[in-house]
């Protein structure tokens, strides 16, 4: 029998500082932000919190960089109001999800833009920088230096023809941009020509023993494969000097003498958006900052997506390092990409499930999604999101798995007890193994979160549920209540503890179902609030005579049209995109007047159609010209079928010379013309006032 220990075991409490990549602010959060970042760091966050830790929870918008400064040209407005606007829609969403922020601040609040300058010149006044005039990509007729976004070319290592300036999307690769092939301004297509400008380089070369020594040879077992793997590459390529000022006017003003009219380039001044994040929110719960970033017994840790891998693993350290009072990453546990219903997510294409939507579209299914993307997590490599495993993933697991469990406990307990635990008897083997095991949940999630491996956490969690389900249907209290009411109690009792660790431990995974559990099991009532360590150190979890509340259904069915609204929902951004991309022939040369009457058209009639064997484009027609009945061979078979223009009013050019398509004489053309979305259309007779023979005026 379960022992209720008075006193709980204190646990070892350790501080953390725990950052998520900031976002950009030049648009809203979509799922392959929250399953390669956000809600990984959440869960952990929350798992630090809830096993007694010390956390700050660090994130921010990153509201510097190219990407707004175009997003804000191409709308007419300042980059200020494209911050403004998208840092309270990102803010809100975030929110709206249950992501635990500490504190969720802005770069282009005060506090950053001091901290940020201070960093630079104590780099400045250590003599960490090189500062160089060197050549770099210049647009004349935009009167600009083409760094970073602006500039678009082959990058060197890959061959992508379309890496940015700074960095390759395709292979990751950081580069300067005088490094691209074939560079072309982003602003007017131009090809730049070279200019001479000040910089300040952060040599990394002088760092490279430093990160060798810490990266591959003290992180090489605890970091993940993918992280090292490329850390190691760049390492491995030799390290160079990077710029960190730019010819910018959005951004933050150089601080320095010379740096009039630069501003510090944005890989530079975003990771400190971390440290004057974690000011901002000390100042405001009166802490002190400093031992979140200056304490050896401080666990850093970057939770990023792997294009920023490079700057999280080695500039930022470097900077940190060359400052010299401020600790290094424990891990960056860095995530894959998650692709969309087979293809890349894109901003640009709309090819994404932007969270405020989901939040508009699921409104309380907050842990759905969170569910689903941990599920399928791109831990290790680049998984794929559908909506179909998004609908299995509630209906087959939250609903039938975990949501049954639960509703079957609840109701059993109101019907036979009116929702008092009761009192347990004698325990069997079984009851004695399923609480034993109850115990050893939290260490064995603890194990896969300690490895940032939550995918494997979240299934884990759904194990605990699947063990409560076989554990009833094993007992059958529904059946043994009429025969057996001393052993159906303590089979409830049992059940009542399962569900107890399951509102305790689903806490960092699903918030909203976890909060929902603890009030229908009443965990505000209990004397002593239960938590994440009593779950293994063998407490009864909900006591004898305990009152639960009454039963709520903690996840519903999604329904296959809702899943169908959002693959349509798809559809058309893909249709729009193809729309937009269409490339419109540009118009023929001019023809003279006399060229056109030399058309003889005539408005005819198909009487027949048959579809070509073995020619996927081409029908075979009998049409009625009004001189005759001839037979007509038309590529129009991908748009039409043989029956559905039998009987059609046509434009015919009858006068054309004949020509044999797959050995039948066609002996004219159907006129047809294509609409701007790319659909292929009849140029159709007026048929109220068609005369045989068109008239051209
Ligand atoms: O890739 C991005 O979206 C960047 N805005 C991430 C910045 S993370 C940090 F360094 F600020
Ligand atoms: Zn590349």
């Amino acid at each position: 029998m379960c022992t209720f220990t008075a006193s709980k075991e204190k646990m070892m409490s350790k501080r953390y500082t725990i950052t998520a990549a900031l976002p950009y602010t030049n648009g809203p959060i979509h799922i392959g932000h929250l399953a390669g970042v956000y809600v990984p760091a959440d869960i952990y966050a929350r798992y630090k919190r809830l096993t007694g830790n010390d956390v700050a929870f660090i994130c921010g918008s990153d509201e510097h960089g190219v990407p707004i400064t175009i997003k804000a040209k191409k709308e007419g407005v300042t980059p200020q109001q494209i911050v403004d606007r998208y840092h309270k829609i990102i803010k809100d969403s975030f929110e709206d999800f249950g992501i635990t922020f500490d504190n969720y601040s802005r770069t282009s609040a005060k506090i950053h833009h001091d901290t940020a300058s201070e960093f630079f010149k104590t780099l400045y006044d250590k003599n960490e920088f090189v500062e160089e005039v060197s050549e770099q990509l210049y647009d004349a007729e935009a009167n600009q230096f083409l760094a970073d976004r602006f500039v678009i070319g082959t990058c060197p290592k890959c061959g992508n023809e379309e890496s940015y300036g700074d960095q390759c999307e395709k292979c990751g690769t950081s580069h300067n941009a005088t490094d691209l092939i074939n560079p072309k301004s982003a602003i007017t297509g131009n090809v730049p020509t070279l200019k001479e400008t000040k910089h300040w380089f952060l040599p990394l070369n002088k760092h490279e023993q430093f990160l060798k020594d810490w990266i591959l040879e003290g992180h090489k077992k605890d970091w993940k494969p993918n992280v090292y793997g490329q850390v190691k590459s760049w390492i491995d390529d030799g390290l160079r000097p990077r710029a960190v000022t730019r010819d910018l006017d959005w951004g933050i003003p150089v601080p320095v003498p010379g740096g009039e009219g630069k501003v510090l380039y944005v890989w530079f001044d975003a990771p400190i958006g971390y440290i004057s994040a974690t000011k901002e929110w000390a100042a405001r719960e009166g802490k002190d900052w400093e031992p979140y970033w200056k304490d050896e017994d401080t666990k850093l840790v970057h939770f990023i997506g792997k294009d920023n891998i490079v700057f999280h693993c080695i500039i930022f350290p470097a900077m940190l390092k060359a400052e010299g009072s401020y600790i290094l990453p424990d891990n960056v546990p860095a995530n894959e990409f998650l692709n969309l219903e087979g293809n890349k997510l894109s901003t640009s294409k709309n090819w994404a499930v932007w969270l405020p939507e989901y939040l508009q579209d699921f409104p309380n299914k907050q842990d759905v999604l969170r569910y689903a993307l941990t599920a399928n997590a791109p831990e290790t490599k680049d998984n794929d999101f559908t909506w179909k495993d998004f609908q299995a993933r509630n209906n087959n697991e939250l609903v039938a798995i975990f949501g049954n469990f639960i509703n079957r406990v609840v109701v059993l307990t109101n019907k036979y007890y009116n929702g008092i635990v009761p009192k347990p008897g004698e325990y069997s083997s079984v009851d004695e193994e399923t609480l034993a095991a109850i115990n050893a949940y939290p260490s064995v999630i603890e194990s896969s979160l300690e490895r940032y491996r939550f995918r494997e956490a979240s299934q884990e969690l759904m194990n605990l549920a699947r063990l409560g389900n076989k554990y009833l249907a094993d007992e059958e209290p529904w059946k043994l209540v009429k025969t057996d009411e001393e052993r159906t109690k303590t089979i409830m009792f049992v059940a009542l503890q399962i569900a107890s660790a399951l509102a305790i431990l689903s806490e960092p995974f699903l918030p909203f179902t976890s909060a929902k559990l603890k009030s229908i099991l009443a965990f505000n009532n209990l004397a002593e609030a239960q938590n994440w360590t009593d779950v293994s150190s063998n407490e009864i979890l909900l006591p004898i005579d305990h009152q639960i509340g009454k039963g709520e259904l903690l996840f519903s069915k999604i329904e296959d049209k809702e899943i169908q609204a959002q693959l349509d929902k798809l559809e058309a951004s893909k249709k729009a995109n193809e729309a937009a991309n269409k490339v419109v022939e540009p118009q023929k040369d001019t023809i003279t007047y006399d060229d056109f009457t030399k058309l003889d058209m005539r408005v005819g009639t198909i009487l027949e159609a048959e579809k070509m064997p073995k020619a996927k484009k081409l029908l075979v027609l009998k049409v009625d010209t009004g001189i005759d009945v001839r037979t007509i061979v038309s590529g129009i078979a991908e748009s039409f079928t043989a029956e559905e223009v039998v009987g059609k009013k046509v434009t015919v050019l009858v006068n054309l010379a004949p020509r044999k398509l797959r050995g039948v004489e066609s002996e004219g053309m159907i006129l047809m013309t294509e609409t701007p979305e790319g659909k292929l259309v009849f140029v159709n007779p007026d048929q109220a006032g068609a005369t045989n023979g068109l008239t051209i005026s």
